[in-house]
């Protein structure tokens, strides 16, 4: 099967912080992949490389084939097809949103990939509908609340339909209804050709987001393998602290047997 994503035994640090010590792992065309593992556990720093945003120190990070450095963006045509098969949802929406209004804020990427004013306003209109902000469309993003942010930031980067997506925790701050509709949205990508990388915490929705996954475990790969097989490794789930810790009514925290 081919690959949209190739890792390989890529370095990243902070200064002086190690956030991945050597990850090596793929993620095969059409499959939505989850990488779970605790805070600081590096999710987000590979989303990052994934999305072409920093680079690794060293090892190399493939879209399709082509290695992501930052000379390979610096090229006019390869940094706007990139950007076009490629949506990222970051973890914190307010690093994304930066227009005036909701509705300006869907419309910006089709317009600036040409689309005509007609077929903007339907597309924005539909996706404002599915994501069941239609009554944030005139709000300023930059005023919303965190949970109207987050979905202002998922819809602007569907509304373009990418094949490839970069979802960082996209339910995190959700309500129950809105983390519902967007399991659904990942759900039915099953089997339809897109490619999702998704980091979450979710171990409830596991199964219907991903199709695989990875944990990770600082910075590295502790673990792999279809959800369920994943959410039967209890000692796997702990060793990542992905599960709580029991806790005695005398006040000792130990973790289950
Ligand atoms: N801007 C930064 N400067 C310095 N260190 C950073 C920075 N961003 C992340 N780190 C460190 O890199 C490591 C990995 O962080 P990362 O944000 O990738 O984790 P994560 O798995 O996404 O965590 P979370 O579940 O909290 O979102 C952590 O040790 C973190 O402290
Ligand atoms: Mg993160």
């Amino acid at each position: 099967m081919a690959n949209t994503f190739e890792v390989e035994d890529v370095r990243y640090s902070y200064g002086d912080i190690s956030a991945l010590p050597g990850v090596t792992l793929n993620v095969p065309k059409g499959r939505r992949v989850a990488l779970l593992g605790a805070n600081g556990s590096g999710k987000s720093t590979l989303l990052r490389l994934l999305a072409g945003l920093s680079f690794p120190a060293s090892g190399t990070v493939r879209f399709l084939g082509d290695a992501l450095s930052k000379e390979r963006l610096e090229e006019e045509e390869f940094f706007y097809s990139f950007r076009r098969k490629v949506g990222v949802v970051f973890q914190n929406p307010d690093v994304q949103l930066f227009n005036a209004s909701v509705f300006d804020e869907l419309a910006f990427g089709p317009l600036q990939m040409g689309w005509p004013a007609q077929k903007v306003r339907e597309r924005v209109m539909e996706m404002l509908r599915e994501m069941r902000i239609e009554d944030l469309k005139d709000r300023a993003p930059h005023r919303l609340s965190g949970g109207e942010k987050k979905r202002v930031a998922i819809a602007s980067v569907l509304v373009l339909d990418p094949e490839v997506l970069l979802l960082d925790e996209p339910t995190a701050a959700l309500d129950p209804p809105s983390q519902t509709q967007i399991v659904a949205l990942l759900a039915s990508w099953k089997d339809t050709g897109r490619t999702v990388v998704i980091a979450t915490h979710d171990l409830d929705a596991l199964e219907d987001l991903a199709d695989s996954c990875y944990l990770l475990k600082d910075g590295q790969i502790a673990g792999q393998g279809d959800p369920l097989t994943v959410l039967h490794d209890v000692t796997l789930l702990e060793e990542a602290g992905l599960v709580r810790p029991h806790r005695h009514t005398h006040g000792h925290v130990h973790v289950m047997e």
